[in-house]
Order: C-alpha cells, then structure tokens, then sequence
C-alpha cells in the first residue's frame, strides 16, 4: 500500500492520478476527509482510499501509515515543515514503511548553508531519513510550471503584462508538476532508485519574456512581460504576506532564481523516463482555459 500524503497538493495529485490509471492501491491523504475523497473520486478506477490525517497529530499520521509499505512525502512550504516531515519519518519507520520518495526544493538551493530557509529545511529532513534505515529518493525539482496559474494567468486573462520580480535575462527550467509525479511514481513502485536524488528540470531554460511570446504565439493574444525590481516585491510581499517567516522566504527564493540557481537544464528526467519533459508550449496549450481564464470562453 502507497501512502500519498499531501494528495491535494499539485504534484500529490497527480500522483495519485497516475497511481489509479495503473489500477495500484494507495491512501490519499488531506487534513481534510471531503477533499480526500474528491481527489480519489477524481479518477476512473477508484484505486485509492481517502485517509484524514494531519502530519502534527501523530495519532492520525499513524492510522495513515498502518499497513503502508511506502510513502510520498511533501508539505507546502512553511516554518513548521522539518518538525511535520521528521515525524511523519518516525511514524513511519515504526509501522514498517520500507520505502520513502521525498520532494525538496531546487537542487542548488537543498543544502546545510543553503541561502535560504527552505533549502536548509529540506536538507535538514534529508540528513534525518539519510541516518535512519530506509530506502529514499529524494526528487529536487526546480520552479513549477503550475505557478503560471498563480502568478501569470490573472494578467494573461485580463490582458495586463505580467508583472514578476525575475529580471528580463533570468533564464528558468521550469517543470511541469505532472512530470515530477511520473518520476515520484516510477521511484515508488520500481526497484533502482534506493539512496537517489534527482535533479528534475524542465527541458528548457526560458526567460519571461520568451514565455510571454510563446504564450502570444498559442494564444493567438498578446501576452507582455514586464520584471519588476525585487525591491518593489519586497514591498508587495509586506501587503501579501503578513507573515514574516514567509516574506523573508519568497524573497530569498527570487532571489536566488535572478542569481541563476534554477538556469540549467538537467538530464535526470530523461534518463529516468525515456522521453523528453514536458515544454512550456506544452504547459500553454495543456492548461489553455485556466491560462486564459472565464474570459476565453
Ligand atoms: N512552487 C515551486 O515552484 C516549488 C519548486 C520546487 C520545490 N517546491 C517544494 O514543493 C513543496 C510543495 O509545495 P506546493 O506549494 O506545491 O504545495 P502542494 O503540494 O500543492 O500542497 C501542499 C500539500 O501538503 C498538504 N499538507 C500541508 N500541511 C499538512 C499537514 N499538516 N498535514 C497533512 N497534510 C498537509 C496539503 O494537504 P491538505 O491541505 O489537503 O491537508 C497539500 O496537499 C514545498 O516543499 C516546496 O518547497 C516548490
């Protein structure tokens, strides 16, 4: 049995969508019951089993991961994420889980001296599960193309620019988060990715403005892309966010991205999966009516 925690999130979704096309059993795991079943009744097959549980109750995290052989580890990010992640680990191990696929942050970025928090947070949970007798896969994806839907489709629906704070020459391989499900579930039902990390990148390194002229090109609508200076989303994020633990994070996070962190493509996914990751033309044209929102349709 495959625990999914994090079930309701962008990648824990679609692993459970893959899990259930290939009819395998699995917990799909949400703080809340309702969205738990709406993810296992989201599938043709049914294969799952929708699980509430809460990652800082320990007694629910337990009756999770009764039974289970392996698990899909992810939380979103958060101050609280290595005490959630480490005993989720424990339980764990004390109910027999013998297989663990873990998603971190940006390869460069997981690390003890990492520029910011999330990167030595994640590091920190790697270290623990490293030290404890498990076999692990650690997946370091880079900037999700499932954030467009966040932080480019608003403008591109309402015929705005884009306005990031990634300067014009940052250059992201974005992936795409039904790829890094693909990779989760090729580590959790195949043998030969014990004790592995994976780099996973999208199959270009692309600036905003080339995306916003691809999006012109698919959507047959002008799309611009204006960068803001990170001071001016410094700003932004005090209104945004009220929380400060967060601000400093997502200022990091940019950051690091404008210095280069998330620039190179890796061959990982290749390797792994036999064919190319999915483009950011892909991404346009898959998720087109989200892209452009109610006022395409
Ligand atoms: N965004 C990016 O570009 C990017 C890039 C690289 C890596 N990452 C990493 O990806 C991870 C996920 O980020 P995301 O924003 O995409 O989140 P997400 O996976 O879409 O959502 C987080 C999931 O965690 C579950 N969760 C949160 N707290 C929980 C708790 N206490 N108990 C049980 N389940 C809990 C939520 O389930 P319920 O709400 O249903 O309970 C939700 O399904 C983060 O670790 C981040 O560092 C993100």
């Amino acid at each position: 049995m495959i625990c999914v925690f994090g079930a309701t999130g962008r990648i824990g979704r679609e692993v459970c969508n893959l899990l259930d096309q290939m009819q395998i059993s699995y917990r799909a795991v949400s703080r809340d019951m309702t969205r738990a079943k709406a993810i296992v009744n989201a599938f043709p097959n049914k294969a799952g089993v929708p699980m509430a549980a809460n990652m800082s109750e320990p007694g629910s995290v337990r009756a999770a991961l009764h039974g289970a052989s392996s698990v899909f580890l992810i939380t979103e990010f958060s101050e609280g994420q290595t005490r959630l992640q480490k005993l989720v680990v424990d339980i764990a191990l004390q109910s027999g889980v013998s297989r663990l696929v873990k998603v971190a942050t940006m390869h460069r970025l997981v690390g003890q001296h990492s520029p910011v928090g999330v990167g030595r947070s994640h590091w920190e949970v790697e270290e623990y599960i490293r030290s404890r007798k498990l076999a692990y896969t650690f997946l370091h994806p880079t900037y999700f193309m499932q954030n467009l839907l966040d932080q480019a489709a608003p403008a591109i629906a309402s015929g705005r620019p884009i306005l990031l704070p990634f300067a014009n020459s940052t250059r992201i391989a974005m992936i795409d988060c039904r790829d890094i499900a693909a990779v989760a579930v090729e580590a959790l039902i195949h043998d030969g990715h014990a004790q592995k990390t994976y780099e996973l990148t999208g199959p270009e390194a692309i600036t905003f403005s080339e995306l916003a002229q691809l999006a012109t090109q698919i959507y047959g609508k002008r799309v611009r892309y204006r960068a803001a200076p990170e001071w001016l989303a410094k700003i932004a994020l005090r209104f945004k966010k009220p929380n400060q633990w967060e601000r400093v994070h997502l200022s990091g996070m940019i950051h690091e991205v404008n210095a280069g962190c998330a620039n190179s493509v890796s061959p990982v996914f290749f390797k792994l999966m036999k064919r190319p990751a999915i483009s950011i033309s892909q991404f346009l044209v898959d998720y087109r009516l989200q892209m452009l929102g109610s006022a395409s349709r």
